[in-house]
């Protein structure tokens, strides 16, 4: 896709206009009343939802998750501490490696043996970056471990063998005393096998993991998973251009031949042509971003699902949307120094984060993976790092502020709420002024999710309780804010109380905020 980036008095111009759309005009509240049912709507909202990707792209692992065992930034074998803590602090139900486009191009055995003798690639990709192959198989599970997390191996169907990715799994799984593969693994200093639960067959197979016709590519998987033997879920790589067929043949020719099927979906307010900086946006911009939460995600989602159950009534595919979030055009000099798609996140990442979860807690019987795109430095990361500095981006705090909704039970809402316009005419956006989603965790509690997305009223949300509401809410001076590098943090969360008066509880949020509430005692 080409890249232009505005002009520095375009930049200027667009920045003094988004600035206008401030939450710090005081206005009018809307109001809003929300009921939450006592029955669950839905299958449990599996952790995995809140789930990770990362690729061999730009910074996301070198520099970012990587530093190696002889950096003087402080490491655990070759992995930062500082973002281990991050990570660890929410918690990482799932990793999704090597790719992405990478993935189709990737050798396992690259990254396996001793590190000086791994041969050195180019990242066909991602701007021909130099791939050193320095993390591997032993140090993406290595990672996994650190994290209590879960391997989604990503697996190349675009440019090997089935043969390959079935020894790559046997390499990675097996306890076998007559297996070579196992014994190479042993000697290269992991004894036990690694656990394996997801493993992906391609990615984007209609794109960059080999421009596949669907009905290529539904022979191909049913071949590739011929070889497998594994317990792990097979997944196939879906739609990800909203184009149904895709989804259509895949589960009529291959549907039998798989547990999960991905699809994709980022969010690009601008367009693919000219999106746009992450931080210079005005409220068109913003409008539109939301409304593709709320209605591009929810209907791509929706439809896919619709397919899904006239082929599988029973529902034992699963959907796992195993790439979402927003993509902007990438911070200046970004490329300059190999950090391919690395942009900033303000608060209009952080709702977009907020109502996509949103879109997933509804669909709880068939969505059970998630995945953002991606965990650090690479497009709606929730770190970012620059040397030995580290910051959390807003969408890491929205992915702090939802952890009470992992494993919880969807409960339906009714929320009534005024409409959020923006613009005129046939080109309006509208949409809900205020959105919300709630569930019982497993303690019995329930959480609920409010998020205001006027950027211009705060909105009062009152709903029936009888016990106080605390909570946390992310909100910030301006839409634009971001934390950046070296500076006290300009969005971070603070906590929110409510008590009950009269069987009810009025909870204000300010313009365009997030906040996450637990009713008891
Ligand atoms: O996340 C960046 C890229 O987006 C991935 O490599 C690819 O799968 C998608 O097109």
């Amino acid at each position: 896709m080409p890249k232009r980036l505005p002009t520095a008095a375009v930049r200027a111009a667009v920045l003094a206009a988004s600035l206008l759309a401030t939450p710090a005009v005081a206005a009018e509240p809307v109001q809003a009343r929300l009921s939450i049912g006592s029955e669950p709507s839905g299958p449990r909202i599996e952790p995995e939802v809140y789930g990770h990707f990362v690729e061999h792209l730009g910074q996301g692992v070198y520099g970012g998750l990587w530093v190696g065992p002889e950096s003087p930034i402080p490491n655990t074998r070759g992995w930062r501490n500082d973002v281990l803590a991050a990570l660890r602090h929410i918690g990482v139900p799932v990793m999704r490696w090597p790719g992405g486009c990478f993935a189709d191009d990737y050798d396992w055995r690259d990254g396996i043996g001793p590190p000086a003798q791994r041969p050195r690639r180019l990242n066909k990709f991602w701007g021909m970056a130099p791939e050193p192959n320095r993390v591997g198989t032993h140090e993406f599970l290595d990672l996994v471990e650190l994290l209590g997390s879960q391997a989604y191996i990503a697996g190349n169907m675009g440019s090997l063998p089935p043969r390959a990715l079935s020894q790559w799994l046997e390499y990675m799984t097996s306890d076998s005393p007559h297996s070579s593969l196992a014994a190479e693994r042993r000697r290269n200093g992991r004894a036990k096998p690694w656990r394996i639960p997801f493993v992906g067959i391609g990615n984007e197979s209609w794109g960059c993991g080999g421009h596949m016709r669907p009905e290529y590519q539904a022979d191909l998987h049913r071949q590739y998973v011929t070889w497998l033997h594994t317990p792990a879920k097979r997944v196939a790589s879906g739609d990800g251009e909203g184009r149904d067929e895709v989804t259509e043949v895949l589960m009529a020719r291959a549907g039998q031949h798989m547990d999960a099927l991905t699809l994709h979906h980022y969010t690009v307010p601008a367009g693919w042509q000219k999106k746009g900086r992450a931080t210079e946006f005005d409220e068109r911009l913003w409008a539109l971003a939301l409304h593709d939460a709320v209605v591009g995600l929810e209907d791509h989602v929706a439809r896919t699902i619709r397919i899904m159950d006239r082929h599988d009534p029973d529902r034992r595919v699963a959907l796992y949307v195993d790439e979402w979030g927003m993509w902007h055009d990438p911070e200046p000099g970004a490329e300059a120094r190999n950090a391919h798609l690395y942009q900033q996140g303000t608060m209009r990442d952080a709702l977009v984060a907020a109502l996509a979860f949103h879109v997933f807690h509804r669909h709880t019987a068939r969505v059970k993976m998630a995945n953002i795109a991606q965990m650090v430095n690479v497009l709606q990361a929730l770190v970012l790092t620059d040397g030995p500095r580290l910051l959390l981006t807003p969408t890491y705090h929205v992915f702090d502020l939802y952890r009470p909704f992992r494993g919880a039970l969807p409960l339906p809402v009714v929320l009534d709420t005024p409409e959020y316009r923006e613009g005129e005419g046939p080109s309006a956006v509208t949409l809900p002024a205020v959105a919300a989603s709630a569930a019982r965790g497993e303690d019995g509690r329930v959480h609920i999710a409010l998020v205001n997305l006027d950027p211009r009223r705060p909105a009062q949300v009152t709903l029936p309780a009888t016990a106080p509401l605390r909570g946390r809410m992310l909100h910030a001076a301006t839409l634009q804010a971001h934390n950046r590098h070296g500076e006290t943090p300009a969005v971070t969360p603070r906590s929110l109380e409510a008590a009950p008066r009269d069987g009810r509880i009025t909870l204000t949020l300010p313009p365009a905020a997030v906040a996450v509430m637990t009713a008891g005692p």
